[in-house]
């Protein structure tokens, strides 16, 4: 069974407003899905985070998992001074 808060996905929407990204909201809706229901382990790697959009859908699917031990990794080469760290904190997590 598919776990999802349609006015969670509002709510983050909403925080996320502010962070340029790559993926749509379909797109991130997507990822929160996968994440939060069929991530198969504790850790997930993201390779490619560019300015945090998609970090921080993935970061809010492992906060509403709540299980105490799940967490995100966020891998990118962050070439020519592009933000990332900035889009965290706004978008709650
Ligand atoms: C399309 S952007 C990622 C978009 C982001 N996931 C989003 O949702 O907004 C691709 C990113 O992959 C990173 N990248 C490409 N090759 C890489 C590599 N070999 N190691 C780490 N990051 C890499 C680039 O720096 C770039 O920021």
């Amino acid at each position: 069974m598919i776990n999802i808060d349609i006015k969670r996905l509002e709510e983050i929407k909403k925080n996320t407003e502010s962070i340029q990204g790559w993926c749509n909201a379909q797109g991130a809706f997507l990822l929160y899905a996968l994440a939060l229901n069929f991530a198969p382990g504790n850790v997930i790697v993201e390779l490619g985070s560019w300015k945090g959009l998609s970090t921080v859908w993935l970061a809010n699917a492992v906060k509403d998992k709540n299980d105490g031990k799940s967490l995100v990794y966020a891998v990118d080469t962050w070439n020519n001074g592009v933000r990332f760290i900035y889009s965290l904190t706004p978008a709650c997590v």
